[in-house]
């Protein structure tokens, strides 16, 4: 007989609901999973079965939810209720201690105050709104007033709750804070977009704005913004209701009484934020006196270096709402709370030339020569333009004294000219027309900012796609370094990477500093790497898109270049880890003749194409057999997915939680509860480098 409780479909969703919901928050708010993730998935796709059976039964709180799938046309703009203000600005302990002077002298008798510090996150504001508990909108700052709406992205950023974990939510609840990109993200994303000869973000802050306003979630959601909250609003009748019509402009009475069941201090909203279920910052203190608050300012000015994300301040907002709704605000930004900056790391220097650069895939790189100048401890002598636009915009002339900046482990960039030091013969400088190296006509593509050359022989194009087959993680072929492919493709020996396999001793021995030993043994390489396998030649292809672990997902599920070849779009992105850009990329890769040619030829000359399916029994040796790893915190290098794709290769195995069973537990920066646990069981703790270490074994 059925029992009251019930087993029908609502129940069940309801609950895989909720066990995947707290799963997801112990995962990537409180960084300390709860289930396997291969639990975790097989509860996923019963929710998404039973969901695609009921239809009616989906709501928009739903963990499958996250991820839209038609990508937006555009995003509508919508009014902000209460404007996003900015902040004042202080550049040193002295200009914060004005600001203290200036809201003293609006408050007398207060004296010193609390305030709150919290660092300044280097991302993106959002705006979010909760109705009755679910999340109906989240808005980009824009310009303050009015933001645009990307609901859809913003469901895709794991650590922002799709319901308020509290039991009776007010009926409308707006949390702010800041979207951000971590920085083994964005660096990712930038070595991905090098690879695939793509304009590269200038800073985690521009990576995480130019994210958040994608047309297509699915391209955000495999990104990996994070979010840490930093504002509660309430409507009337909550405590922080003061907040709200003040900040509207409509206090009610003027004295703004605060409720009794909301906060009353930022300390407290900080607080309440996290019973909601956000990530709030843990790097944030009371400072009862502006001592404290340039104790902390001090200790961060390094500290910060350190941590996963790029800050670049200190926000300093007095704590008490009764004080900060007194104070009010100046035409843009809040009388209670200063952005107390640290010094930025961008010196001016002069540009003496423009160097273009032909890339791999024919994009063209301008690059700035410099008289060289320190720049947070290193000579730094060139810097990068980007593109062709970002020259206009700086309407850079040769001569030009610019700003040059280097933000984190990025590459120097100009990000400014000073055009009122500009000497009186100075000219401007022409973007080239046409291709330094092979002399045909550049295209830009509509949309793109990237200028490219798209000759296939252009000898730039020849020489980056020969050392990129060559490289470590493509074929490996030892010698092939620039020297020799600058020559063998000056004097036309070798036109393309096929003509790799067609080099025989005799034909190299004519090059200068060639011997015969050398030219032997170069030919040898080349012979040898046709033993490597497919997943490596996949790779080598240079495709765009396709860096070294995509290369081994696509490879390990396209058994054969002829599978792959011949897949639709839609068939490539349903493999674990392949978003739509990327299948995008390789469809139409194959659509080249061109490229159909090489493979071809490649094909001919004995190059690996197909996985080989005879188990080897000395294949590649695995260190980590029988072992079970857990990885906590963020690696220096390698993402949470590369590390666990190496492990796995390796013959472990990775697990969401500490045991007793567990073999090592490998630890990067911020690691959470789950060092502590490995350090209660006596398990033996790895650095990334001990990782790298044990797998190169
Ligand atoms: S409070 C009226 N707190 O900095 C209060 N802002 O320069 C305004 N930001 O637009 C914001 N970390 O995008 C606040 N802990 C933090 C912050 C923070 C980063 C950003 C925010 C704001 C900008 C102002």
């Amino acid at each position: 007989m059925e029992t009251s409780m019930g087993t029908g479909p609502e129940q069940d969703i309801q609950q895989l609901r909720q066990q995947l919901q707290q799963a997801s928050y112990a995962y990537y708010v409180l960084d300390d999973p709860t289930l396997p993730d291969e639990v975790y998935d097989r509860l996923y796709r019963q929710l998404q079965d039973l969901e695609a059976a009921h239809p009616h039964l989906i709501t928009p709180d739903s963990p499958t939810q996250r991820v839209g799938e038609k990508p937006a046309s555009q995003f509508t703009s919508i009014r902000h209720n209460i404007p996003l203000y900015s902040l004042e600005n202080a550049f040193d302990l002295e200009e914060y201690r004005a600001w203290q002077g200036r809201w003293q002298r609006l408050a007398p008798e207060v004296g010193e105050a609390a305030a709150v510090a919290e660092l300044k996150i280097d991302g993106s504001a959002l705006a979010l709104t909760y109705e009755h508990g679910v999340l109906v909108r989240g808005v980009t700052r824009g310009d303050g007033t009015t933001g645009e709406d990307i609901t859809q992205n913003v469901k895709t950023i794991r650590s922002i709750p799709l319901r308020l974990q509290i039991k009776n939510p007010p009926p409308r609840v707006e949390v702010r804070g800041e979207a951000f990109l971590p920085l083994d993200s964005f660096e990712r994303i930038n070595q991905q977009r090098q690879q695939a000869g793509e304009a590269l973000f200038a800073n985690p802050r521009n990576a995480a704005a130019g994210t958040l306003r994608q047309l297509d979630s699915r391209v955000v959601a495999e990104r990996r913004l994070d979010f840490f909250a930093y504002t509660l609003l309430l409507p009337e009748g909550t405590g922080a209701a003061a907040q709200l019509s003040l900040l509207g402009g409509e206090a009610a009475g003027g004295d703004g009484e605060a409720g009794e069941d909301g906060p009353s201090t930022q300390w407290e909203a900080l607080t309440y934020l996290q019973t909601l279920g956000f990530k709030v910052n843990p790097n944030c203190q009371i400072c009862p006196t502006a001592e404290a608050v340039a104790d902390f300012y001090e200790a961060w000015s390094t500290q910060r270096l350190a941590l996963p994300y790029m800050t670049d301040g200190v926000v300093v907002k007095l704590n008490d709402f009764a004080l900060q709704r007194r104070l009010g605000f100046t035409q843009k930004a809040p009388r209670w709370a200063i952005a107390l900056k640290y010094p930025a790391e961008e010196v001016p220097t002069v540009v003496k030339s423009v160097t273009v650069q032909v890339g791999r895939t024919g994009a063209v790189t301008p690059v700035a020569n410099l008289r060289p100048v320190q720049l947070a401890g290193t000579t730094v002598a060139r810097a990068t333009l980007h593109n062709r636009d970002r020259i206009s915009e700086l309407d850079l002339h040769i001569g030009d004294t610019v700003i040059v900046r280097k933000a984190g482990e990025i590459i120097p960039e100009v990000v400014r000219n000073l055009p009122e030091l500009r000497p009186a013969d100075a000219l401007l400088y022409p973007f080239p027309t046409h291709c330094p190296e092979c002399g045909e006509t550049l295209v830009q593509p509509e949309g793109e900012a990237v200028t490219r050359c798209i000759n296939n022989s252009c000898p730039a194009i020849v020489r980056g796609a020969l050392i990129h087959w060559g490289s470590r993680q493509a074929l490996d072929i030892t010698g092939i370094g620039q020297k020799w492919v600058e020559q063998w493709v000056d004097q036309g020996v070798v036109r393309s990477v096929a003509d790799l396999y067609t080099l025989t001793a005799e034909t190299l021995l004519p090059l200068e500093r060639m011997g015969e030993q050398l030219a032997q043994k170069l030919v040898t390489a080349i012979q040898t790497s046709k033993q490597q396998p497919w997943a490596r030649v996949l790779y080598g292809l240079g495709i765009r898109h396709v860096g070294s672990v995509n290369a081994q997902l696509l490879a390990q599920h396209f058994p054969t270049v002829e599978a792959l070849a011949a897949a639709e779009p839609d068939a490539i992105a349903s493999v674990y880890g392949i978003g739509p850009e990327i299948a995008q990329s390789v469809y139409q890769w194959f659509r080249v003749p061109a490229n159909q040619q090489l493979v071809a030829q490649l094909k001919i000359a004995g190059v690996q194409f197909a996985a080989d399916l005879t188990p080897a029994p000395d294949a590649t040796p695995q260190p980590l057999a029988g072992k079970t790893l857990v990885l906590t915190g963020t690696l220096p290098t390698l993402s949470r997915h590369e590390a666990k794709a190496k492990i796995e290769q390796a013959g472990g195995k990775v697990t969401g939680s500490v045991s007793a069973k567990t073999s090592y537990v490998v630890v990067g920066a911020e690691a959470g509860s789950k060092l502590a646990k490995a350090e209660k069981l006596g398990v033996t703790i790895l650095s990334e480098a001990d990782l790298l270490n044990l797998l190169a074994e």
